[in-house]
C-alpha cells in the first residue's frame, strides 16, 4: 500500500500595508478569581531553561496549548482563563524542574526535563516517567497527523525521537518510540559512525519518507537521510550561525523553520534546500536575511500556511509559507514586545501577541491578549500588498488522506476561481518525486453567477513500479 502527498499551491501571493491605527487592541483575560479561594502549586513548578519564552500549539487540537518561558503554562482552552503556573509532582523526582524540550503526541504532552523524559496525559491527569532512555537527553521531536480514523495518521502521531542536542553524531545515543514516548528503543542511522559534526536534530520526514539527521559543522549545517535514494548524499549544506530552533510546521508538508535571534531560515522540502528568510517591502527585497536586516528574533510562530516573527526590536513581521519563496513584511510598529511575550496563530489570519500575567494576589496568571487581524492589516495600501490572483480555490480533498496501491488510479480535483483580469497556474506537486509521478490538467468548467470563470483543475498521481520507487509511505494530498 502507498500513501501519498501531494501539495498544491496557488500564485496567491502575500497582500499587505503599514497604518497608523494600532496593530492590536490589548485585552486581559481573568478568571475564577472573584472568591478568594486560593488554589496551591502542587509539586515542582517547571521552568524553560534557555531564558527565551516559547509556545507550542497541538497541531491538532486547536485549543491546547504549552507556554514555556520563566513559566510553564499548559492550556485546554487557548487561555482563555487564568492559570496556575504547570507543574510536576514531586514524586516524578524530577530533581532541578527545568525543561528543555516538549512536545505534543496525540494526547499525551512529552516534557525532557532535567535530561529525562517524561509524559502528561493531559487528558487521564497522569504522569508517567519514560522507559528505555539510558543516557541524558536534551530534546524529543515528532510530528503529528490530524486526519484521525487513519492508521497511517496514528503511526505518525505516536513516533517519537530523543536525543542529546550537540551530541558528536558518529557516537549519539539516539531513541525512538513508537508509543508517544512511553517507551523508547536505542535507534541508530546506517553509517551514522562514521559522519562527522555535532547532532543539531533529528526528524522524522513524512512527505519524504525519510529520516533525517541534522550534522552540524563549523557553523555550517545540513541533513543526512536514512534511506535510498536520498541516503546516497546529504542536503545542500546551511548557515548554522547559532544554536538554531526548528520547527515542523504541521501539514506534513515537509516544511521546517529553522531560527535563533539572528537567523531565520525555511526549507520547503524537509531540508533538502534550506534558505534565509528575506525581508520585503512591497515586491522590493530590503534586505536578504535576517542577519542582514539586524533585527533580533524573540519568536517564531507558524501554521501550515503563515509565519509571523515578533522582535526585540518591538516590531512584528509576517509572510507566507509559500511554495514558492519566503519573505516577510514589516507591520507598522507598536510597543507590543516584553519579554514574556509570545506568538500565538489562533486561526488562518488571526495572530495573537499573549503575555503571561503574574497576580500580586492570586498564584494564578493572567494573560494579556493582543490579537492581530491579519488581513484586515494586509489591506492597508501602504504595504503595497500585491492583490491576490484566486478568489477561491477549494479541493474536496483538503485534510483528507487518501492511500493507493500500485497499479490503481486516484484522481483529485479543485476549482479555481481567478480574479477577474487575471491568468494565474496553479502548481500541483507531489512532496516525494522518488515514489510517486504525476499528471495534471486544467479546464474551464462554466462560470459562476456572477459571470466568472471557473477552472477545474484535475491531478492524477501515480506510484512508481517498485524497482525504481522507495519505501513509499507519506501523508496525504
Ligand atoms: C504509567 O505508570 C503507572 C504507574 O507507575 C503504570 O501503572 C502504567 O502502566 C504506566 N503507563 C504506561 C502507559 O506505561
Ligand atoms: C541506502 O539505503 C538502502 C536501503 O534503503 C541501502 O540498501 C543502501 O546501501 C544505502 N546506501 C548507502 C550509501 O548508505
Ligand atoms: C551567518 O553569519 C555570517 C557572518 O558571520 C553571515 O554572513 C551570514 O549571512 C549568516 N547567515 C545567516 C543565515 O544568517
Ligand atoms: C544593528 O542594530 C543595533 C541596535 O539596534 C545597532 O546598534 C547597530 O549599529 C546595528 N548594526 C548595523 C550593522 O547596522
Amino acid at each position: 500500500m502507498l500513501l501519498l502527498m501531494l501539495v498544491a499551491a496557488t500564485t496567491l501571493r502575500l497582500c499587505p500595508l503599514a497604518r497608523a491605527q494600532p496593530l492590536c487592541r490589548i485585552r486581559t483575560v481573568r478568571t475564577g478569581k472573584v472568591f478568594h479561594v486560593r488554589e496551591q502549586i502542587q509539586g515542582d513548578r517547571l521552568y524553560s531553561s534557555s531564558g527565551t519564552t516559547r509556545l507550542m500549539k497541538h497541531p491538532c487540537k486547536k485549543n491546547i496549548a504549552l507556554y514555556l518561558g520563566r513559566q510553564v503554562f499548559l492550556t485546554k482552552n487557548s487561555f482563555e482563563s487564568s492559570l496556575l503556573p504547570f507543574s510536576i509532582p514531586t514524586s516524578m523526582q524530577v530533581g532541578i524542574p527545568e525543561v528543555t524540550s516538549a512536545h505534543f503526541a496525540g494526547s499525551v504532552l512529552l516534557l525532557v526535563v532535567n535530561r529525562k523524559v517524561y509524559v502528561y496525559d493531559y487528558e487521564a491527569n497522569s504522569w508517567n516517567a519514560s522507559t528505555g532512555v539510558e543516557h541524558p537527553v536534551s530534546h524529543i521531536s515528532g510530528d503529528n497527523c490530524c486526519y484521525s480514523g487513519n492508521s497511517f495518521c496514528m503511526d505518525i502521531s505516536n513516533s517519537v525521537f530523543a536525543y542529546l542536542h550537540g551530541d558528536q553524531i558518529s557516537q549519539a545515543n539516539i531513541y525512538f518510540s513508537n508509543t508517544r514516548g512511553y517507551r523508547f528503543q536505542k535507534y541508530s542511522q546506517e553509517r551514522q559512525a562514521e559522519l562527522v559534526g555535532s547532532l543539531g536534530g533529528i526528524f522524522y520526514f513524512y512527505s519524504l519518507s525519510q529520516v533525517g539527521l541534522l550534522l552540524v559543522d563549523q557553523r555550517k549545517a545540513m541533513f543526512g537521510y536514512s534511506d535510498h535514494p536520498l541516503n546516497r548524499s546529504f542536503g545542500l549544506p546551511f548557515d548554522y550561525n547559532g544554536t538554531l530552533e526548528i520547527l515542523t510546521a504541521p501539514g506534513q508538508k515537509g516544511i521546517l523553520i529553522f531560527w535563533f535571534e539572528k537567523s531565520l531560515l525555511v526549507s520547503r522540502n524537509a531540508g533538502q534546500l534550506v534558505n534565509p528568510v528575506q525581508v520585503r517591502e512591497g515586491q522590493h527585497i530590503l534586505y536578504s536575511s535576517i542577519f542582514e536586516a539586524n533585527i533580533t528574533i524573540h519568536n517564531v510562530a507558524a501554521n501550515e500556511n503563515e509565519l509571523a516573527v515578533l522582535t526585540r526590536e518591538n516590531n512584528l513581521y509576517y509572510g507566507s509559507l509559500g511554495i514558492l519563496s519566503s519573505s516577510l513584511i514589516k507591520f507598522a510598529d507598536q510597543n507590543i514586545w516584553s519579554e514574556e511575550a509570545v506568538l500565538m496563530f489562533t486561526d488562518v489570519g488571526m495572530l495573537e501577541i499573549l503575555t503571561p500575567l503574574p497576580d500580586s494576589t492570586f498564584p494564578a496568571f493572567d494573560f494579556q491578549k493582543c490579537p492581530v487581524n491579519i488581513q484586515a492589516t494586509l489591506m492597508d495600501p501602504q504595504l503595497q500588498v500585491d492583490v491576490c490572483k484566486v478568489e477561491l480555490l477549494q479541493g474536496e480533498f483538503e485534510n483528507k488522506m487518501y492511500t493507493i496501491d500500485m497499479n490503481s488510479e486516484l484522481e483529485l480535483t479543485a476549482l479555481m476561481i481567478p480574479r477577474p483580469g487575471t491568468s494565474p497556474v496553479p502548481l500541483v506537486m507531489v512532496s516525494n518525486p522518488h515514489s510517486l509521478g504525476l499528471q495534471a490538467v486544467i479546464y474551464e468548467d462554466g462560470y459562476t453567477y456572477d459571470g466568472d470563470t471557473k477552472h477545474r483543475v484535475v491531478s492524477s498521481p501515480y506510484p512508481y513500479p517498485p524497482q525504481t520507487r522507495i519505501n513509499g509511505r507519506g501523508a496525504r494530498p
